[in-house]
């Protein structure tokens, strides 16, 4: 089982005890950091027979000498200064808790010229050493791994930088989001028979500890509503649906807010059209638009954002049942418009819908982005390197795309027509909820979009990079918690102060 790392920030000097792990630029010769971590020179002697020249990310690794005062000494390729991104920083940091190990006590020494090192640098590489470092592992009974036992206790890792103060401020933003990700990831994880709509609810409900206000809405209370989309998929489960409204009001009182609203199936066997078996336990994850707008406002809560930030979530599950909805099936949404179900597994769409029409109808916000693991085309149209934005709105959509290149949560967008939304007409009734094998995401983005009126709106379709996307520097985890990071810096960027 992986404990979470204490982090501290010190001010230079050399460690005394454990693993010191070096990040030494490229072409660069070993500075004073280096060697005084290392006065037998064991770095001088390895880094040639291992053909090392600090090139990103690579690592050298080497026993520490006799007479030295610590055990391992570890050099991580910072590669070349001083154009390191944000980003890059952060991989640097899961880099280096990959070479943690089972090390309690870990400084992390960077030979490097201060002026090429901020504050916010320090900080990026501890939040991708704590992204790095989660792992899934609360069911597992046998904490033994491949490595014999892990320790029991949490390692110690100590950052020696020029400005420890300066680093730790800038840490305890950091930290705020990399808390809202692990949030994302823990909920996206966890399996459906633990956690259902009302347990999530539950989830979301702990952000009032932070300042959140949040309300829980009831099947009845959806009912008056009239949010007969959403209860159409939720009526197959013996477990009732929910929807959440999160607000942080941290901006100036009053301000039109700007809105998040995720997809929250809890499970998604598909209902009566159901889902081949193979894969389908992949379906508990199907609340990873919710999972991100939840630990969004935990990340938004926790760093005091001076923005007025309305969260919502539908959570649903979508089961088999004798009272289960039937393909052909025609309901009514709270905006009144009607829809033939032809597939009860193009859920997602029916659930936003009505979350949609809320939020607008409630908040008139100045924007509503929604986040969803809407459709497998997505998957088929951009693999797991980028999720499929859609937008009624220029100016919003290169906000999405610019937070996406810098936190590499990326994004590409796909059109929208009338060509499109013509798709999903029917005869018998305003509109049908799946058209077919061709455009699949974008006609999935053409029912969204009659569900917003005129207001600012973008859809993200993460069901290709919420979960089971390959692991990298900052995640080894299935699910990856995508869309906290990219959202808290859109925020960030655009809609604070
Ligand atoms: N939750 C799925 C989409 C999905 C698939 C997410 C794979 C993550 C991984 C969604 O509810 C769904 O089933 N979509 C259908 C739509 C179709 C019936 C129009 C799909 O993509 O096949
Ligand atoms: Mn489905
Ligand atoms: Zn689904």
């Amino acid at each position: 089982m992986t404990l979470r790392p204490t982090i501290a920030f010190a001010k230079h000097a050399p460690p005394k005890k454990g693993v010191a792990i070096v990040l030494s630029a490229e072409q660069g010769d070993l500075g004073d950091a280096a060697k005084a971590c290392d006065p037998g020179n064991a770095f001088g002697r390895a880094f040639p027979v291992a053909d090392y020249a600090g090139k990103f990310g690579v690592v050298v690794d080497v026993l520490a000498p006799q007479g030295s005062p610590l055990d391992r000494l570890v050099a991580i390729g910072a590669g070349k200064l001083p154009a390191l991104s944000d980003y890059a920083w952060m991989k640097l940091g899961g880099i280096a808790a990959a070479q943690m190990r089972n090390g309690l006590e870990i400084a992390i020494v960077a030979d490097l010229p201060d002026a090429t090192v901020s504050p916010a640098d320090v900080a990026a590489l501890a939040g991708g050493l704590l992204l790095r470092t989660y792992s899934f592992d609360k069911y597992k009974t046998k904490k033994d791994d491949a490595n014999g036992k892990p320790p029991a206790k949490p390692a110690r890792v100590t950052i020696h930088c020029a400005n420890p103060a300066a680093a730790r401020k800038a840490f305890a933003d950091q930290e705020a989001v990399v808390d809202g990700v692990i949030i994302a990831r823990d909920l996206v994880n966890e399996p459906a028979n633990t956690l259902g709509p009302v347990e999530f609810a539950a989830k979301a409900k702990e952000l009032e500890a932070l300042g959140v206000k949040v309300e829980i809405l009831t099947e009845k209370e959806m009912g008056k509503l009239g949010m007969g989309a959403l209860l159409g998929v939720a009526q197959g489960s013996s477990r009732p649906p929910r929807m959440v409204v999160m607000q942080w009001m941290g901006g100036k009182p009053k301000a039109t807010p700007i809105a998040f609203v995720g997809k929250g199936v809890v499970f998604d066997s598909g209902g009566v059209s159901i889902k081949p078996a193979g894969g389908m336990e992949d379906m508990k994850g199907d609340m990873g638009g919710a999972a991100a707008v939840t630990g969004l406002m935990h990340a938004l809560a926790t760093r005091k954002a001076k923005a007025n930030v309305v969260g919502i979530i539908g959570c649903v599950e979508n089961m088999l049942d004798g009272n289960a909805q039937r393909p052909g099936d025609i309901v009514t949404s709270m905006s009144g418009q009607t829809i033939e179900v032809i597939n009860t597994d193009a859920e997602g769409r029916l659930v936003l819908a009505d979350a949609l029409w809320y939020c607008n109808e409630r908040f008139h916000p100045s924007f509503m982005v929604n986040l969803a693991t809407l459709t497998g085309a997505v998957m088929v149209a951009l693999g797991s390197h980028h999720a499929g934005l859609f937008s009624n709105d220029d100016e919003l959509a290169d906000r999405l795309l610019a937070a996406g290149t810098s936190t590499q949560e990326k994004l590409w967008r796909l059109p929208l027509g009338s060509e499109y939304d013509k798709m999903i007409d029917t005869k018998n009734a305003d509109m049908k909820n799946a058209a077919g094998r061709y455009a699949g995401s974008i006609t999935a983005a053409q029912f969204l979009k009659r569900f917003v009126k005129e207001t600012p709106w973008a859809h993200l379709d993460i069901a290709g990079t919420a979960m089971g996307s390959p692991a990298n520097e900052i995640n080894q985890s299935w699910a990856s918690g995508y869309g906290v990071r990219l959202l808290d810096r859109l925020v960030r960027d655009h809609y604070e102060g």
